[in-house]
């Protein structure tokens, strides 16, 4: 992703520092003649977060100035004042010296205002234009950069745990149903799940993108513009085009400026991603315990206790699980604060950007340090098979060798749970009954049915579609290996 349509990570912490107390010429109606004092001023801005659009809202008015020069409103010199104006705006606030105003409320006015004050055909910018549809084209040029962004590190990660499942090579633990141990399951198999979770994630994302891909510009206010703008030139220049090449354009004017669905869809599709990430989290935080013991994770990902010296905490797990609620917060936030309003803007829209960006950043940084985390882990073979070694965990397969020789499953699963309390009464492993007993619980249990309990024959024999026998983990890891987890 190129740098000018990377979501900027960077916050706008100088913006109020830096304010400039002289109140510049931006086109405000003049009804507005003594300025806000301070604390209304402070309560208004957006700069202090709006800025980070600032790559968005300059490539919105350069693509809007030259569809206004393609339909006479500016000549070509106006039109090249204001490129030139609006690039070096750019190149100053990159570097850090651009002069943010918070009196001027947002990025769309600061930027305006600065361009304006330059180059006096800057006033003739807004033509045909409202904040509201401007500020509805910067947050989806921003939301799709986002989407992009969040899609790579969803399949970096998803390449981490396929390595992770490789290097794992035949590591057998025991699958669980309600923390109880139930059934072997080779390591890989475990790790094949999340990568699924996360192509279903990155799916979302791809759904979100789609329905952000209309541009708003030339909506105006409410009610679109007297003036023959041409929206499908500017929704071209910015990228908003259907598979076929054909522009796509929000279709109703007063939808365009008034709802927010892509970002709740956005921060919906976070929420959902947060939480794959917060069950792994959760996963690696048992499988480090030493009541579990099945992984070790890299020092750098631990942190260790300033009382107890022995201790080794798995909190950047723990972080990445405890950032979930900030994520979900976002969609909360946002749910309520568009239920209810009113057709058609409403400046209470204004309060959609820190709830945005907040999910963004957590979920790239979580997805990013899970990845990295995933790549340090290394599983420890010899206490994962300790762990699933009880035959008890293949009480299931001796069912099935029931149902093999033709037995009703409710019933093979009652003969079986008589085996299991004989076990238990006799203080043995399952594969430890003698052949006698057996044939006593059942006739059909001959000496050959103590053969389920060979833990290796038992998962490999599990060979059907999306199991976890050796032969489907290892066409699952070629399949993703292969490239079902594609470039994006
Ligand atoms: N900063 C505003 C926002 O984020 C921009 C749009 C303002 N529009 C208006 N009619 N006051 O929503």
């Amino acid at each position: 992703m190129s740098d000018s349509t990377q979501p900027d990570s960077s916050s706008n912490k100088g913006a109020h520092s830096q304010a400039s107390q002289s109140a510049r010429p931006v086109s405000r109606s003049g009804r507005f003649s003594s300025g806000p004092d301070a604390e209304v001023s402070r309560f208004t801005e957006s700069i202090s977060f709006d800025s980070r659009m600032w790559r968005q809202d300059i490539r919105g008015s350069i693509a809007h100035a030259r569809m206004l020069k393609s339909i006479g409103i500016l000549d070509p010199e106006e039109f090249g004042s204001i490129e030139q104006g609006l690039n070096q705006i750019g190149k100053e606030i990159e570097a850090g010296s651009f002069p943010w105003d918070e009196a001027l409320e947002d990025v769309h006015m600061n930027i305006e205002a600065v361009l304006t004050q330059r180059v006096p055909a800057g006033a003739k910018l807004h033509t045909g234009r409202s904040r509201n549809d401007q500020v509805a084209l910067d947050t989806r040029l921003w939301v799709k950069d986002a989407i992009r962004q969040v899609q790579e590190e969803i399949r970096d990660f998803q390449k981490a745990l396929i390595d992770l499942a490789e290097r794992s090579g035949k590591t057998i633990i025991p699958g669980y149903t309600h923390l109880q141990r139930a059934q072997p399951v080779y390591f890989a198999h475990h790790c094949l799940a999340y990568v699924e979770m996360l192509d279903r994630d990155w799916g979302r994302f791809e759904d979100t993108w789609k329905r952000t891909n209309a541009c708003p510009l030339g909506c105006g206010a409410l009610a679109g513009s007297t003036l023959p703008l041409d929206r499908e030139m500017t929704a071209k220049e910015l990228g908003f085009v259907d598979e076929t090449g054909e522009p796509a354009l929000c279709q109703n004017s007063m939808d365009a400026v008034s709802d927010r669905d892509y970002l709740i869809e956005f921060c919906s599709a976070a929420s959902i991603t947060a939480i794959h990430f917060s069950r792994y989290c959760e996963d690696i935080i048992l499988w480090a315990s030493s009541e579990f013991d099945f992984i070790k994770i890299a020092d750098a990902f631990t942190t260790g206790s300033s009382l107890m010296p022995q201790k080794k905490n798995p909190d950047l797990a723990e972080l990445t699980r405890g950032k979930t609620g900030r994520v979900i917060g976002s969609l909360m936030t946002l749910l309520t604060l568009v239920k209810g309003l009113p057709m058609t803007y409403n400046r209470d829209l204004q309060e959609d950007k820190e709830p945005l960006f907040d999910a963004f950043d957590t979920i790239h940084s979580s997805t990013r340090i899970l990845a990295a985390m995933t790549r340090a882990m290394e599983p420890k073979s010899k206490q994962c098979l300790a762990a699933a070694s009880d035959p008890a965990l293949l009480a299931t397969d001796l069912a099935d060798y029931l149902v093999r020789k033709g037995m009703a499953f409710r019933k093979a699963h009652h003969v079986v749970g008589e085996v299991v309390a004989y076990a238990e009464k006799q203080e043995i492993a399952l594969d430890q009954i003698p052949a006698e007993a057996m044939a006593s619980i059942h006739p059909d249990l001959t000496p050959d049915s103590l053969q389920v309990f060979d833990l290796e024959t038992g998962i490999n024999s599990r060979k059907i579609k999306g199991s976890p026998g050796w032969d489907q983990v290892q066409s699952e890891l070629q399949r993703w290996k292969r490239g079902s987890v594609k470039e994006s």
